[in-house]
């Protein structure tokens, strides 16, 4: 409550003072008719300044909430951002495991086929020459079989000279 009202009450006061010796002078029933008007507004204004310091507190609170949620927008806003970010990395890092594993299995596989080519060239190379190699030595046991069997010939043709002669010989006796 501020000074004027203050004073004024304290002025109603002085007058009520003075009408109780006094109460049924004209003037004393006017000033009480008028302070019950006063007593009235006062307690009106009263009411409107409660009613006012209701409505400043409400605002406050809503002020607080609002900041509140304003508050939780940019925690919210900030833990998305987070998110978001977490998974471009796992992302990446997922991306970067398959490139790897492609990368692996594919060198395994490509040296294995390697491996296998270079064996499959061996194991032909290695048949080619067994194969040429048998030839080479049935070419030499054939032609040193045919040697063999032209000696026999010529020592079988002259054995057959031998007994010719030798036939002769004894048909002459
Ligand atoms: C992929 O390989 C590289 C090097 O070979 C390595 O630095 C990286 O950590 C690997 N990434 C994953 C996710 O395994
Ligand atoms: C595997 O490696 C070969 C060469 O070593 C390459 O030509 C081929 O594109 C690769 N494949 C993949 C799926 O990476
Ligand atoms: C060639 O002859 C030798 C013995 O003289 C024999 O051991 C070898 O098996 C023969 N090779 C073939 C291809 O017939």
């Amino acid at each position: 409550m501020n000074l004027n009202k203050k004073g004024l009450l304290l002025l109603l006061n002085v007058i009520l003072a003075a009408c109780a010796r006094e109460p049924l002078s004209p003037t004393c029933m006017l000033y009480e008719y008028e302070e019950r008007l006063l007593e009235r507004v006062l307690r009106n204004e009263i009411g409107l300044e409660n009613t006012l310091k209701d409505i400043v507190k409400t605002h406050a609170k809503v002020e607080d909430a609002l900041q509140r949620l304003e508050d939780g927008k940019v925690l919210i806003k900030s833990m998305v951002e987070a998110m978001k970010e977490k998974q471009y990395t796992m992302d990446l890092t997922l991306r970067d495991f398959m490139e790897n594993i492609t990368r692996i299995v594919n060198s395994t596989l490509t040296t294995s086929v390697n491996n296998l080519e270079s064996k499959h060239e061996a194991l032909a190379l290695k048949s080619i020459t067994l194969v040429s190699d048998a030839i080479v030595e049935l070419t030499e046991n054939v032609s040193a079989t045919v040697k063999t069997v032209s000696n026999l010939q010529e020592k079988l043709k002259g054995g057959y000279i031998l007994n010719s002669y030798i036939a002769s010989v004894l048909m002459t006796w």
